[in-house]
């Protein structure tokens, strides 16, 4: 059955059940028990910023699958150079089954879906970054079952913000701690209470993590924010998930990577068991796998 949605913006353009149906596909496909294929099938990957898991899984993973992705970079297209994304988004939707976008401004992955006669995926804006969240789902299930606390514990970011809307899809228990001037935006909470969600937010991130089964983190710093760096490691202080905060918890910890060691998260801490980092960049082939197949096919 075909997904009630034809764009993957964010990740309660799925269902419940339809993320639930992506996740069980994904699980399949890594065991080798889901032989989907899309041959010949073609994805178009626009990326205004850098790249090496989601540009990495999603090639790899239409390859797979028996089609092909093209790598679109700010110098390689003429939306770098002038051309209105709706026309880039109107001739890439006559050419290609779907169209794959890494953008800062989540109104221009929106335009892009508007005018492309073809499925669009997001695949990072400064709001929000769904892949990213369907790799987080499927490895917090094969870690831990749902029945988990997971501490949000750093920005208020694009990664943090699906991952609130898909953990309440999932019924998994959150908490975000964040500082006041970085938390998630409010429409984030009211969306996980359209699932039955209510998330736990706090400034205090010992507070979040201390019944917490799982901890997530990201950088401080997102792509585009460099000129804002002073004040946002300030702003972070006492927010780095260290040994320190997990001292009494085993707590398991996520990071959708790259990570800044040092700053949002210690060497020992990424280098140490608790690290879940690299089954969720794994992840991130199988997830898009599913969702390739389940909205291309
Ligand atoms: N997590 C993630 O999206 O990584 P990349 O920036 O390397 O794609
Ligand atoms: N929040 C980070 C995630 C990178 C995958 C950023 O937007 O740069």
């Amino acid at each position: 059955m075909a997904l009630e949605t034809t764009d993957f913006l964010d990740i309660d353009d799925l269902t419940p059940a339809e993320l639930d149906r992506v996740l069980e596909r994904a699980s399949a496909m890594k065991a080798g028990e889901d032989a989907a294929q899309l041959p010949n099938q073609t994805l178009a990957m626009i990326f205004e910023k850098p790249s090496t898991r989601t540009r990495v899984s999603f090639e790899t993973g239409l390859t797979d699958l028996g089609g092909h992705a093209m790598f679109l970079g700010p110098d390689d297209i003429q939306l770098g150079h002038g051309e209105p994304l709706r026309d880039t988004a109107r001739v890439l939707g006559r050419y290609t089954d779907g169209v794959m976008a890494r953008l800062f401004d989540h109104e221009d992955v929106e335009i892009l879906a508007e005018y492309a006669d073809c499925p669009v995926i997001n695949g990072l804006t400064d709001q929000a970054h769904p892949c990213q969240t369907l790799a987080d789902l499927l490895t917090i299930r094969e870690h831990a079952g749902e029945d988990v606390r997971v501490a949000w514990v750093g920005d208020g970011n694009n990664v943090g913000q699906s991952f609130v809307v898909g953990a309440a899809m999932a019924g998994i228990d959150v908490t975000v701690a964040t500082p006041a001037e970085y938390a998630m935006d409010e429409a984030i909470f009211d969306r996980a209470a359209d699932f039955g969600a209510d998330p736990t937010v706090t400034t205090d991130p010992a507070a979040a993590v201390a019944d917490a089964d799982v901890v997530y983190t990201d950088v401080w710093i997102s792509m585009g924010q460099e000129d804002e760096r002073e004040r946002k490691l300030a702003a972070f202080d006492g927010f780095q998930v260290n040994e320190e905060l997990l001292a009494g918890s085993d707590a398991a910890v996520m990071h959708c990577l790259p990570a800044h060691r040092g700053e949002e998260i210690t060497n020992a801490v990424l280098e140490s068991e608790r690290a879940l980092a690299w089954d969720q960049a794994e992840n991130r082939l199988h997830a898009q796998k599913a969702l390739l197949v389940e909205l291309l096919e």
